[in-house]
């Protein structure tokens, strides 16, 4: 690959400029052993922006995001933010961008390092060897739907209102991107929503059915109810392949499957969009812990799942597997033998830095 590539960096607030700066570490030693030419920007988003331009993202933001050919994202929010107006919370930069960008599927894959199994909340044989990819769908669902709001009833009291809301096209889209993985991966699929009480999940059940019968017949369909899947989750995680499901059944259920492998400081996420007619598709990275407050500027953050992210990154939108099989190699040898970030700390291991795992990681790098 030759051509040059437009990646826009957006690191944030919180620990996500301190873990950026892990990544484009790494960045730089993709583009020197390789024939990858990358045009790298970067800019605010979140409580950063909210300072420089009291919005949480710019338009002129928004408009590098969608002409970058990828956007490897850090983290937004923290208590310094938390009285502005809820219009322009630094979340608020994050979900316009996805909007914006059109990026529908989540993919967060929960991948158990053998060299954590034993960080688990679970029984190391529960987890040993979980690989479960979530497809969560992104820019649909009670997270955009309306009516919204919170209005003045006649008494004076009020009324909150979001709306959970998906129609066929949403479904179909969302629900073609997970049996494509599920193709590549153990062809299971298992479509969670709450078809017991609303009528959005039994239309998402039956899309998922008609879908399945028309087009993916070499693929398992199963369904279950959200609650039912927290619980199959934690008992026996492994009964999983690809799950697939809405925004908010799949931003909870996300984060407990993180927990499952360990440390949310491990996991990096993908999000794509449609598919052009160049065969490029808009795509936006991200690690799926948060900006961590609490620890922020300590320089402790274990900055994996950013390295992670944009192995991802390198994979999906550059096409660069080697790469990115050799940054994801590099993270599995340094968990088998390096010191370890307190997220992930064990007895008898030194306890590093952020700065000593990016060491670590290009040292391991290097050797390759
Ligand atoms: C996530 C986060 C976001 C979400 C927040 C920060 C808006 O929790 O990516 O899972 O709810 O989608
Ligand atoms: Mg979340």
């Amino acid at each position: 690959m030759t051509t040059t590539k437009t990646l826009l960096l957006l690191p944030g607030d919180g620990i996500g400029p301190e873990v950026m700066a892990q990544a484009k570490r790494v960045l730089d030693w993709v583009q020197a052993r390789s024939e990858a030419r990358f045009e790298v920007i970067e800019d605010l988003v979140g409580g950063a922006a909210i300072d420089a331009h009291g919005v949480p993202v710019t338009d002129a933001t928004v408009a590098k995001a969608i002409a970058a050919d990828a956007v490897l994202f850090g983290s937004v929010g923290g208590p310094k933010w938390d009285s502005v107006p809820f219009e322009i919370r630094p979340e608020a930069g994050l979900l316009r961008l996805r909007k914006d960008l059109a990026v529908f599927a989540n993919l967060r894959p929960a991948k158990v390092f053998d060299a954590l199994a034993e960080a688990s909340s679970l029984k190391p044989e529960l987890v040993r060897g979980l690989d479960i990819m979530i497809v969560r769908e992104l820019i649909g669902g009670i997270y955009f739907g309306e009516p919204r709001g919170i209005e003045t009833l006649p008494d004076g009291s009020q009324r909150g209102v979001n709306t959970e809301v998906y129609t066929t096209a949403e479904i179909q889209r969302v629900g073609r991107v997970a049996f494509d993985l599920a193709r590549k991966r153990q062809k299971r699929v298992c479509s969670v929503e709450k078809a017991n009480v609303m009528e959005s999940g039994l239309l998402w059940r039956q899309v998922m059915t008609g879908l399945q019968k028309a087009e993916y017949p070499d693929v398992q369909l199963t369904h279950m109810y959200a609650d039912n899947c927290a619980m199959q989750l934690a008992k026996n995680p492994k009964q999983f392949d690809v799950i697939v499901t809405g925004n908010l059944f799949g931003d909870i259920l996300s984060d407990l499957t993180a927990m499952l492998t360990g440390s949310l400081g491990m996991l990096p996420s993908a999000t794509l969009g449609a598919l052009k007619a160049d065969g490029s598709r808009p795509a936006f990275y991200e690690p799926i812990h948060g900006s961590a407050p609490d620890i922020a500027g300590k320089g402790v953050a274990n900055p994996l799942a950013q390295i992670l992210s944009l192995a991802l990154l390198l994979r999906y939108s550059f096409d660069m597997e080697a790469a990115a099989a050799s940054i994801e190699a590099a993270v599995e040898r340094v968990l088998a033998k390096a010191g370890r970030t307190p997220d992930i700390a064990e007895p008898g291991r030194a306890q590093i830095s952020t700065t000593q795992m990016g060491d670590a990681v290009l040292a391991e790098l290097a050797a390759t």
